[in-house]
């Protein structure tokens, strides 16, 4: 049995039961956040919310957003708070949030941490910001990010040396050709890495500031690092 899955079972028999409210994942380019969010939704049945994902897709469907956003995500900078800040607000408001949700990818500038801080706190009914930081180190991510390859269909995230389908390059749930994302060339990481220092490590600060903050090392097997991230969640909770 996986570790998160046990950790699981043994929260059932105590009978305890985590609201898990809002969660923040945040963290450098492939540590793991859209991965670990995926594990997450299915225990907590909460959506994840990937601001990535969502660029992404309007990138896709070739909405105004995603003509603005498609280059700047393409050489690795960010897009702009206002309308990163205004894609969120949208997705905020749909019903399956009230219980929580995981953020994974956003907040990573000031401005949209402050933003987000002051949406959450004019919600009266809803719980405080919880934030876990994902650690790995450099050689290790840019290992990650080449060899990372998504499904187009069902968003499952594989890795060539890691985590490789059973198949080479089809996706074991829905048998689609897998893609590898247009940013994860190493010139890319590269720039992805410097504006997470600039813009991003101080919103780390920032929540590491305000309290209900937890550091995870994420360079362990996919399932452990879920169940840290996991027991941080529910004993920050109980604080
Ligand atoms: P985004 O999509 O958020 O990219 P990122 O932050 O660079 O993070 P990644 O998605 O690359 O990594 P991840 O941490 O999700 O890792 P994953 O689970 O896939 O953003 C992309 C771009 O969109 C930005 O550069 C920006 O332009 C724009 N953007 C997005 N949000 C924005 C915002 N808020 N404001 C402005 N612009 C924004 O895992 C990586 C690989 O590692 C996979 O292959 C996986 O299989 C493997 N792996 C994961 N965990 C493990 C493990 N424990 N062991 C071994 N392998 C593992
Ligand atoms: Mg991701």
């Amino acid at each position: 049995m996986s570790s998160l899955i046990s950790m699981i079972e043994n929260g059932r028999e105590a009978g305890r039961k985590t609201v898990p409210g809002p969660i923040l994942l945040l963290g450098a380019p492939g540590v793991g956040k859209g991965t670990q969010a995926k594990e997450l939704v299915k225990l907590w049945g909460i959506p994840q919310i990937s601001t990535g994902d969502l660029l992404r897709a309007n990138v896709a469907r070739g909405t105004e957003l995603g003509k603005v956003a498609k280059e700047i995500m393409g050489r690795g900078d960010l897009v702009p708070d206002t309308l990163v800040n205004e894609m969120v607000a949208v997705r905020l408001q749909q019903p399956d949030t009230v219980n929580g949700f995981i953020l994974d990818g956003f907040p990573r500038t000031l401005n949209q941490a402050g933003w987000l801080d002051g949406r959450l706190s004019g919600q009266s009914e809803s719980l405080p910001v919880v934030a876990v930081s994902i650690q790995v180190d450099y050689n290790q991510l840019l290992r990650r990010i080449t060899g990372r390859r998504n499904c187009p269909v069902c968003q499952t995230i594989y890795n060539v040396y890691m985590k490789p389908s059973a198949v080479d390059g089809i996706c074991d749930v829905e048998g689609a050709a897998l893609v590898q994302r247009a940013d994860d060339t190493e010139e890319a990481f590269a720039e992805r890495m410097r504006v997470y220092a600039a813009q991003t490590a101080p919103v780390v600060d920032h929540y590491r500031g305000l309290g209900r903050f937890a550091e995870v090392d994420g360079d362990r097997a996919i399932d452990v690092v879920a169940a840290g991230i996991v027991a941080a969640v529910e004993r920050l909770r109980a604080e």
